[in-house]
């Protein structure tokens, strides 16, 4: 179904700069494919009396890709450190991995950019290991054939410390909040001043719960840059309705760093509103939620102002959604790019009743092509997808940005309260929204040649070699 709805859109396009990036991956793709292809009868033979055992195959992937969340205290319902925790959850282990709904990367492998920063999706070898694993009755193996422990940071590291050198420029902290042992979730909305007296160009940003008992409850924490903008230069700030949100943290986020030479701007007398989302842990707790916010040094501010876009998916506005009972439907709307950007990253937004959400660029030339899809959504997990330095879309002024949603309510979507209710915008959950939030840089003409022209030489040097 989903294919169908799409198929026209997914037509690849179209020898543009950026455009011309797919070609090559997918390129690449089809190369790494053949090698498989090639060594595949070997790995066929190797591999037809080997079950992979945890010990040897499975520990090292879950060390890897699972473990920072499914340890205890985490957020995780169960921790997968060992072989006696891991193997009781075998089943469910295959079925989540196989759905790519674990690792929490939700993204659609088969269309749309692929390349991204933060990705800690498996891979399909990853995948097909856990599988047979399971498949094979979850074996131990020989624990002298086990990985080293993963070793985690403390919780009261700052991720970003080394990179920058020091802990953050700034730490602003939410008023804290306590969270009853036993209740329905609760959005904690404070605000809280900057404390900035001059104004500062952010590099790097980190969220975090303040504390490890804090952790369970926080289900995610938005910051929002209040300010005065005396000098709006750019009308695409004006379209992006103010210096908008300066980061979400959600369960598993890192941080954000700025690419380079781009930052966000924040202002003397700014203010932060939070908006944090916590669920009730079985046990009451009390905490707070921290920004940490890196600065570019003050002789040395980054050329380009990166905004965050909350880029809506209702043709009209939020009233003109009402999703009736019982069906299938679709809505989207459009964005005019005012000025060249730089598109940096994708976050879908939906509740219980969104199933999917696609970002497509209509490029003045009249040509269209899809940047990214999720199509498997899941209200659990508002995932980040920031694309790699190399894949982030270069787009000219004047593109339309469609974002399309598309909803489920209908009790073949498992996560319906309600099939027989008709659904508005709102803020609960059992309400919709449908957004993407989308962080772009605003280049003028020539720094726009100039980052297309940069891009197509990385991409050449990165290709070299007749790979194409
Ligand atoms: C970013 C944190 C995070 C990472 C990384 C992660 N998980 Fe999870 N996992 C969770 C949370 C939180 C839940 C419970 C909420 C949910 O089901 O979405 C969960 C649920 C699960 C469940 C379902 C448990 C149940 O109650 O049935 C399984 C199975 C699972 N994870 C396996 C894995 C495996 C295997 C990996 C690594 C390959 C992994 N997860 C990586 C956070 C994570």
């Amino acid at each position: 179904m989903r294919a169908d709805l799409f198929a026209p859109e997914t037509t690849p396009a179209l020898g543009d700069d950026y455009m011309a990036r797919t070609g090559r991956v997918l390129g690449r793709l089809a190369l790494g494919a053949l090698g498989v292809t090639l060594i595949l009868p070997e790995l066929a033979l190797a591999q037809a009396d080997a079950t992979p055992t945890y010990s040897k195959d499975v520990a090292p992937i879950f060390r890897e890709k699972c473990e920072a969340c499914h340890r205890p205290g985490y957020i995780a319902p169960m921790s997968l450190q060992n072989y006696a925790e891991s193997r009781p959850w075998a089943r469910s282990i295959k079925n989540r991995v196989e759905t790519r709904q674990m690792p929490p990367w939700h993204i659609d492998a088969a269309v749309g950019i692929q390349d991204f920063q933060n990705d800690r999706s498996l891979s399909q070898v990853e995948i097909d290991t856990i599988v047979r694993w399971a498949d094979g009755g979850a074996p131990q193996g020989n624990p002298g054939d086990l990985p080293p422990a993963a070793v985690f940071a403390d919780d009261d590291v700052w991720n970003y410390a080394d990179r920058f050198g020091g802990p953050p420029d700034l730490i602003v902290t939410s008023t804290p909040h306590t969270m009853p042992a036993l209740s329905q979730d609760h959005w904690w909305k404070p605000l809280v001043p900057t404390g900035l007296t001059e104004d500062r160009w952010v590099r790097g940003i980190e969220m975090r719960p303040s504390t490890t008992e804090g952790r369970k409850i926080t289900h995610h924490a938005l910051a929002r840059l209040q300010q005065e903008e005396d000098d709006v230069d750019k009308e695409s700030l004006v379209a992006a309705g103010g210096a908008g949100l300066l980061m979400e943290w959600a369960v598993g986020k890192e941080g954000e760093i700025m690419r380079e030479n781009s930052g966000k701007l924040i202002k003397a007398g700014s203010e932060i509103l939070w908006d944090i989302h916590y669920s009730s842990a079985g046990e009451e707790v009390t905490d707070s939620v921290e920004l940490g916010l890196y600065f570019y040094p003050k002789d040395a501010p980054p050329k380009h102002r990166q905004v965050l876009n909350i880029w809506m998916g209702i043709e009209g506005g939020p009233n003109n959604l009402l999703l009736p009972p019982n069906t299938v439907t679709t809505t989207s709307q459009h964005h005019v790019m005012r000025e060249n950007g730089r598109i940096e990253n994708f976050q879908p937004h939906q509740h219980l009743r969104g199933k999917g959400m696609q970002m497509t660029a209509i490029t003045p030339d009249g040509r269209s092509r899809v940047l990214s899809r999720v199509s498997d959504f899941n209200f659990n997990w508002h995932n980040n997808y920031v694309y790699a330095d190399n894949a982030a879309p270069l787009l000219p002024k004047g593109t339309v940005v469609e974002i399309t949603s598309w909803w489920d309510n209908t009790s073949a979507n498992r996560a319906n309260p309600d099939p027989n209710q008709w659904v508005g915008w709102g803020d609960r959950t059992v309400d919709e929204m449908a957004h993407a939030w989308v962080n772009v840089t605003y280049l003028d003409d020539e720094d726009f040649e100039a980052a297309k022209a940069e891009r197509e030489a990385t991409l050449a040097e990165t290709t070299d070699g007749g790979e194409q």
